[in-house]
């Protein structure tokens, strides 16, 4: 057989094995067969080695004609079953781009109106250089009630619709804390909560300033009252803190929270066994419309108490009443976040709806500042 013959059967066979390849797998198997190490061309190739020189002067340019034919081929079937097998996964992939998008849970969940609340409150206060205090939800009867100057039996220690816990070893109960107020006493002694006497020891030297916003639990519940709800407690101690500065407080903070330019305020005296003289605060608001409007009108809320701090307070807490003097209130979270808000009934804050979070809950991103606008 001459070798023109072989060259002509090669490419026959070739191109017919080249136009069979089902996909980029069984084309390569055909390009190694043809031009491969071993491959059918390049044995030809090597055969030009064994040639004499006249026979490889025509017989070279044609198996290298053969070679870059096979090549040439393989190259565009190549091409040819990429763009199909592109062409497949984009019909398999396909996306139905008129589907919804899913909302990331961002989008999605509402910070609760206390949470918020109790964000305005902390960062108002922080800019007036108040620190955040904490104590624990469960109290102990000296805490909550003793070092406050309730004395044992007192008839407003009743009054507080108090939680009690079962007695532990000692007889003692402890309590669901029925206010903030012990936070104050809390502050006073830095934490140092040894259950007994002697309490004089190991006070906070002043001057204090702190907030103690927080959970409390009182035996009621209707419309305005909840087993547990929040209070905010404030507290400042000094050689000569007054009412007058009290007074600066409370109306800067009311001020920057109900985001208007003046409040009036009217003090009524009132009793709590902690502070001596006592008051309750109205805040001057408008009541004609819908909406409880604070800062215009004529009509007046009751927003908070509050006090200069009892003698008896500040010496349970081992700080010395003729060189210290201070004041105190403590204002309910969920009552003025109703009034900011215009939520009605207290209950709901507390029943986890989704409708009532969607509707009054506040964006993940809505951080309260001073500087940004605290519910902007
Ligand atoms: N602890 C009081 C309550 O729960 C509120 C209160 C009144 C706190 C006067 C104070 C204050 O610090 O000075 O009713």
């Amino acid at each position: 057989m001459s070798l023109t013959d072989d060259i002509d059967r090669l490419r026959t066979d070739l191109s017919a094995a080249i136009a069979a390849a089902a996909d980029e797998a069984a084309l390569d198997a055909v390009r190694v067969s043809a031009l491969g190490k071993k491959g059918s061309v390049s044995a030809l190739l090597a055969s030009l080695g064994t040639m004499a020189p006249e026979d490889r002067r025509s017989a070279g340019p044609a198996i290298n004609g053969l070679k870059n034919e096979v090549a040439g081929l393989i190259e565009a079937k190549g091409s040819d079953l990429r763009a199909k097998a592109l062409d497949a996964r984009l019909k398999s992939e396909r996306l139905d781009i008129t589907l919804p998008v899913t909302r990331p849970t961002t989008a999605t969940g509402r910070i609760h109106p206390i949470s918020q609340v109790w964000d305005e409150i902390t960062a108002i206060f922080s800019d007036m250089g108040f620190t955040i205090a904490e104590g624990p939800d469960i109290e102990t009867d000296w805490y909550n009630f003793t070092a406050l100057n309730f004395p044992e039996g007192h008839p407003a220690r009743e009054m507080h619709d108090t939680f009690f816990l079962q007695p532990g070893a000692d007889g003692t109960r402890k309590v669901l804390r029925t206010h903030t107020s012990p936070v104050q006493i809390r502050a006073m002694k830095q934490g140092n909560d040894k259950p007994a006497a002697p309490y004089l020891t190991g006070a906070v030297e002043p001057p204090i300033r702190i907030i103690a916003p927080g959970r409390t639990y009182r035996h009621d519940s209707d419309q305005t009252h909840t087993p547990m709800f929040h209070q905010v407690e404030g507290l400042v101690i000094d050689k000569s803190s007054h009412i007058g500065q009290l007074r600066w407080v409370l109306e800067e903070f009311l001020k920057a929270f109900f985001e208007v330019d003046g409040v009036k305020l009217r003090f009524r005296p009132s009793f709590f066994p902690f502070t001596e003289p006592s008051m309750e605060v109205d805040v001057q608001c408008d009541r004609s419309g819908a909406e409880v409007k604070i800062g215009q009108g004529s009509d007046w809320l009751e927003i908070l108490g509050c006090g200069m701090v009892h003698a008896n307070v500040l010496r349970n807490c081992g700080l010395d009443p003729d060189v210290y003097q201070g004041f105190a209130w403590g204002m309910g979270i969920d009552r003025i976040a109703m009034l900011k808000y215009g939520m009605n009934d207290l209950r709901a804050f507390f029943d986890a709806d989704k409708r009532w979070l969607d509707h009054y809950g506040f964006r993940a991103f809505d951080m309260p500042t001073l500087f940004g606008g605290l519910s902007s």
